[in-house]
């Protein structure tokens, strides 16, 4: 299929994310959402983030075409084992990594410029409360929605009878996992509204400075993780329930 074909203002967002080579890498620089949002068409998505939609068309062609697509699997069509292998390997270690180190950073920084920067105590108790929920919510996946998944796709390569799920189907996992995307999603927007988009002030020291380009990064890596999740291992995992039933 020509690449032009592809990049359309009806398709969905969470579809350009999957489909277009650097189209995820665009909609961050456009502060379009393509993760929690992604089952707006861009149209959709252009018109809430204030921005022509023939800018973002001409950019998602731009960045098809200037720059080499970023390296990686295909994710549409590799084994959902190994997307979940990845999702845990790369996404659930650095949440593991960061959150504890970001808030450590946060409290060292509140403790300087709390004073004259209170939204810094904003920002530390919005981002504590997001590292708890998503402590909870990567056990959940760990241990409920993923390992059933593995078993799911491994009976049928094996053309053997699907074990049923103790919740049922696969559908209500994920929607509670998608619900939580949603919070982790509005608690990163309030993170980018209380900082001014991460300016660091003037008198900000390089602990500040730090503070901010950590959580920009996770940020940027949660974006990642729950588009994988939202636009292509729930969407294929219902898929696979279904078709196997
Ligand atoms: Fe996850
Ligand atoms: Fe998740």
């Amino acid at each position: 299929m020509p690449v032009e074909a592809t990049i359309e203002a009806t398709k969905t967002v969470g579809e350009l994310a999957v489909e277009v080579p650097n189209a995820t890498r665009e909609f961050e620089k456009l502060g379009i959402d393509y993760c929690c949002g992604g089952s707006r068409t861009l149209g959709e998505a252009c018109a809430e983030a204030k921005i022509p939609v023939e800018e973002a068309l001409a950019r998602l062609q731009k960045g098809l075409t200037a720059t080499p697509p970023e390296p990686g699997r295909d994710w549409k069509n590799a084994p959902l084992g190994d997307l979940i292998a990845h999702i845990c390997n790369t996404h659930h270690v650095f949440v593991r990594q960061e959150c504890p180190r970001i808030e450590k950073l946060a409290e060292k920084v509140v403790s300087v410029h709390g004073a004259s920067h209170p939204e810094l105590l904003q920002v530390q108790e919005v981002f504590g409360e997001l590292a708890g929920e998503l402590g909870v919510h990567l056990m959940k996946e760990e241990q409920v929605l993923f390992p059933y998944v593995v078993r799911m796709e491994e009976a049928v390569i094996a053309r053997e009878p699907v074990p049923p799920p103790m919740f049922g189907t696969v559908v209500n996992p994920v929607r509670m996992m998608m619900q939580e995307h949603d919070g982790a999603g509005d608690a990163l927007k309030k993170l980018r509204a209380i900082t001014g988009n991460y300016a660091v002030p003037a008198d900000g020291c390089v602990s500040y400075s730090t503070l901010y380009e950590a959580l920009q990064a996770f940020e940027a890596d949660l974006h990642q993780h729950i588009h994988l999740e939202n636009n292509v291992l729930f969407p294929r995992a219902v898929a696979m329930e279904s078709g196997a039933q």
